[in-house]
């Protein structure tokens, strides 16, 4: 099993429904405050379930949905399918498009399941899809010093915030006996100090801002702008 596959499995990451709606919801609103107008082409790459897309989208002009996962690009099909303006891709399809194609970019909590030669050929793909004043938004960027503790209580502080804190600590322990750990011993997780994320940012040819605070609700995890000018 890889990432991929994980994400692709009925998974226990997000621990009941009220999880699942809170979490996209907020990742919505956060990401819609970056689109800049109505009609900005804009990319969620590696977007999850994204039940909450439409918010990002009554924002914009188009919105494509990327995701790896089959079996979650089937569901997000359905469920956008008499949205005029979202389309949802594979990332084969996503790097087939003409160069200059996006006002936005956003890429939320990926950056951790990809090895760092995939992250550099991706950063120099997302440079050559965006138009020249674009931007690239990536978030939940994980610092070092993180640890799948402060991971488990920012969720349970998450949790009790939103009315699922028994939920909460019961999905904990479904997921410590989960693939997600084994995963994780096996392919471990790629976590950057800030100064390195800017500076594979701007090896790709970014100018690079560190965002005051992170999109969606565990802020001690990073947001970066990096712009294409
Ligand atoms: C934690 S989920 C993030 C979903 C959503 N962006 C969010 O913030 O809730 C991680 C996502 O990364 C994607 N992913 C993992 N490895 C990947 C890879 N090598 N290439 C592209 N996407 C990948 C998964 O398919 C999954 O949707």
């Amino acid at each position: 099993m890889d990432w991929i596959s994980f994400w692709n499995s009925d998974h226990p990451i997000y621990v009941n429904e009220r999880h699942r709606q809170v979490h996209y919801r907020g990742i919505a609103d956060d990401v819609s405050r970056y689109v800049t107008g109505p009609t900005a082409v804009v990319m969620d790459y590696g977007c999850g379930e994204s039940l909450h897309a439409d918010i990002v989208a009554a924002k914009a002009g188009q919105l494509i949905l990327c995701e790896a996962a089959s079996n979650v690009r089937d569901h997000l099909t359905t469920r956008f399918a008499s949205a005029g303006n979202i389309a949802v891709k594979s990332p084969e399809e996503v790097a087939a498009l003409p160069a200059g194609t996006f006002d936005l970019i956003v890429m939320h909590s990926v950056a951790q399941y990809l090895g760092q030669d995939e992250t550099d050929a991706m950063f120099r793909d997302f440079k050559r899809l965006l138009k020249p004043d674009g931007l690239f938004v990536i978030g939940d960027v994980i610092p070092p010093q993180v640890s799948p503790i402060t991971d488990a209580v920012s969720l349970l502080r998450f949790a009790a915030a939103n009315g699922f804190l028994f939920h909460a600590a019961l999905g904990l322990a479904r997921t410590a006996f989960s693939d997600y750990p084994k995963l994780r011993a096996r392919l471990g997780l790629t976590l950057y100090e800030e100064a390195a994320m800017k500076a594979k940012l701007e090896a790709a040819g970014f100018t690079v801002q560190r965002a005051a605070k992170n999109i969606g609700h565990s802020q001690s995890r990073m947001t970066f702008m990096a712009a294409t000018r």
